[in-house]
């Protein structure tokens, strides 16, 4: 069966390991050659058809070189996956100026890196991009004034780069993940238990689930997509906040 990326070229930023690993696999699943480009070594190894560079994204010069690597190699780009991320958590008092620098670099620096340096191949022929953002950038957290502050810049970073290359026939879209554990970000959440309870679902999600989202973005799928924000968080921001009050009930009445 032929796959919705036969002959496509993708870079996958941040493609070492939890969602952009499992994105570069999709994609080559689906057909792609993947330049997984990361600065670290990938924590598993990849399947035939990942290229894997190592780059700092955060290093504009870096990056610039990653994306004409990726052309050199592969003749043609025509999908950007913006993934890798960092995130600290503190509150503004603690903050140091270099762990808001770091944060802002590989957050939201290196998607602009990545962009500037890629457009001119993806207007070749059309392609796409997709922006990892996260829930928290659409909505404030508790000691994470860094990370929510950069992942809002690239969420909106997405929809001015939609608007100004959607005649270039390149759409830009962003997916918000919600909770995903087993990642890299996520390895050191102690309290599962208390980040689970305000997810409707009930459950984190997982890399592959949203490996599938992004690969949508980027397939001719979602063809009249471009600067949209698509949430994938287990209805965790469908929430107001307010107690549930159904839950209570239930456990008053000694029902589960
Ligand atoms: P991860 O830590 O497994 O993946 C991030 C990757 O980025 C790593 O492979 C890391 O080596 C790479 N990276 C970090 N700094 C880099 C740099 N300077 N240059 C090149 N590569 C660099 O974590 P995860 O969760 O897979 O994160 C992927 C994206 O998903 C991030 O943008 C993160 O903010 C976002 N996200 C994750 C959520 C989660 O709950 N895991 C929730 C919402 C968003």
């Amino acid at each position: 069966m032929a796959g919705r990326f036969d002959g496509k070229v993708a870079i996958v930023t941040g493609g070492g390991s939890g969602i952009g690993a499992a994105t570069a696999r999709r994609l080559v699943s689906e057909g792609a050659q993947v330049m997984a480009a990361d600065i670290n070594a990938p924590k598993e190894q990849p399947p035939e058809g990942v290229m894997v560079h190592r780059c700092d994204v955060a290093s504009s010069a870096e990056t610039t070189a990653m994306v004409e690597a990726a052309v050199a190699r592969f003749g043609r780009l025509d999908i950007l996956v913006n993934n890798a991320g960092v995130g600290i958590m503190a509150e503004t008092p603690d903050v140091t100026d270099e762990q808001w620098r770091k944060v802002f670099a590989v957050n939201i620096d290196a998607a602009f890196y990545a962009c500037r340096a890629a457009i001119p191949h993806l207007r070749k022929q059309g392609g796409a991009i997709v922006n990892v953002a996260s829930i928290s950038g659409l909505f404030g957290d508790y000691g994470m004034t860094a990370y929510n502050a950069s992942k809002g810049a690239i969420t909106n970073y997405t929809r001015a780069l939609a608007m100004d290359h959607a005649r270039d026939g390149i759409r830009v879209n962003a997916i918000c993940p919600g909770l995903i554990i087993g990642t890299g970000l996520t390895d050191g959440i102690k309290d599962v238990a208390g980040w689970l309870s305000i997810i409707p679902m009930g459950r984190s999600g997982t890399p592959d689930e949203m490996a599938k989202v992004i690969a949508f973005l980027a397939s001719d799928d979602a063809s009249f997509m471009t600067g949209s924000i698509v949430v994938a968080d287990g209805g965790a921001t469908a929430h107001t906040g307010q107690p549930n009050f159904p839950a209570q009930r239930r456990a008053a009445m000694g029902k589960a």
